[in-house]
């Protein structure tokens, strides 16, 4: 795709020997809001801190690209990297604590943001956030600079996260779970306000959930993710009216929206394969009503957005 702003291709995972994420290709459009779910476990975070080049020992790159603009940032020297971070590709995360300092003031941790990336200080910076605090919907706004990370409400940490995030107006937000820690409502307020800032700055996003309720109103494109690798990955439409991998099913049987309130959450039967004792074939097919001889020997590739040997 020529307008793509992220391309990850064929990247791969290791933790010492150990594959954890495999052949996986994404690619979001400006924008674009690209979805990935899967289960606990199937390298989704992984994945976003590949992208920012964050991975710590004992996990590293073992293989792919990463290009941003067209610019490989696997291979992109830390300074180059230091500069696009927090700039051009910005994260949030589920717990807001991590990302916000508990000793520094709201307005305090947003201003570095805008004074390490645009160099920007002083007056002029405190009218920028005071902006980019009233796009993120906080109440009066002026008041929220001064504020500390606790005298705000779960919710309001996140919004304050994501106007961090916001401040250098980046081309690629990553959100890894962002609404996990909310409840219900404070959730739906913290997506729509994700999709009204796309809508008005073009960002591209990518919403890292274990939910699918999350990713069906609000994603173009889902990649779901098993054990490492992408399954299905289809413009989500799609993919929810009609899904073709039995594990793409299953995981929206299994979402808790599809469960009356009160009932017992069902789940898939099993569990995930462990990175190191992820089988041969198609690695679902333990768990598969489907599977057949050849799934257990043979590993399926992702073809025409779904990797199976007898897709839906
Ligand atoms: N630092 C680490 N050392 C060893 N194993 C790790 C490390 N970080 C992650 N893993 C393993 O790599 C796999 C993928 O982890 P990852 O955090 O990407 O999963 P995830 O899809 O984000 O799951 P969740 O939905 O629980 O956040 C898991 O099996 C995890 O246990
Ligand atoms: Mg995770």
């Amino acid at each position: 795709m020529s307008d793509a702003v992220l391309e990850v291709q064929g990247l791969q995972l290791a933790i010492g020997t150990v594959p954890v994420v495999e052949d996986l290709c994404l690619t979001v459009a400006r924008g674009q809001t690209l979805g990935i779910v899967g289960e606990s476990g199937c390298g989704k975070s992984l994945t976003a801190l590949a992208i920012l080049g964050l991975l710590q020992a004992p996990v590293r790159r073992t293989a792919g690209a990463i290009r941003f603009h067209g610019e490989d940032l696997a291979t992109a020297l830390p300074e180059r990297l230091r500069q696009i971070r927090g700039n051009r590709i910005a994260m949030i995360f589920q717990e807001p604590a991590t990302a916000l300092n508990p000793v520094f003031t709201i307005g305090r941790q947003i201003a570095e943001v805008l004074q390490l990336h645009r160099g920007m200080s002083g007056h002029q910076a405190r009218i920028e956030i005071e902006t980019v605090l009233a796009q993120v919907q906080l109440p009066d706004p002026a008041a929220q600079i001064d504020r500390y990370p606790h005298q705000l409400s779960g919710g309001q940490r996140q919004r304050a996260m994501i106007a961090m995030a916001l401040a250098c107006q980046p081309d690629v937000l990553l959100a890894d779970e962002p609404t996990t820690a909310l409840d219900v409502t404070v959730q739906a307020e913290i997506l729509a306000l994700l999709q009204d800032v796309q809508a008005s700055t073009g960002t591209a996003i990518v919403l890292i959930t274990h939910d699918l309720a999350v990713v069906s109103g609000t994603c173009d494109e889902v990649a779901v993710m098993y054990a490492g690798r992408i399954v299905e990955y289809r413009p989500a439409a799609e993919l929810f009216a009609h899904p073709r991998h039995r594990y793409t099913r299953a995981l929206i049987d299994s979402s808790p929206a599809r469960t009356a309130p009160g009932a017992l959450l069902p789940s898939i039967p099993g569990q995930v394969p462990r990175p190191g004792a992820r089988p041969p074939g198609c690695a679902f097919a333990a768990r598969c009503a489907a599977a057949s001889e050849r799934c257990r020997r043979d590993r399926p590739e992702l073809t025409h957005g779904v990797a199976c040997w007898h897709p839906a």
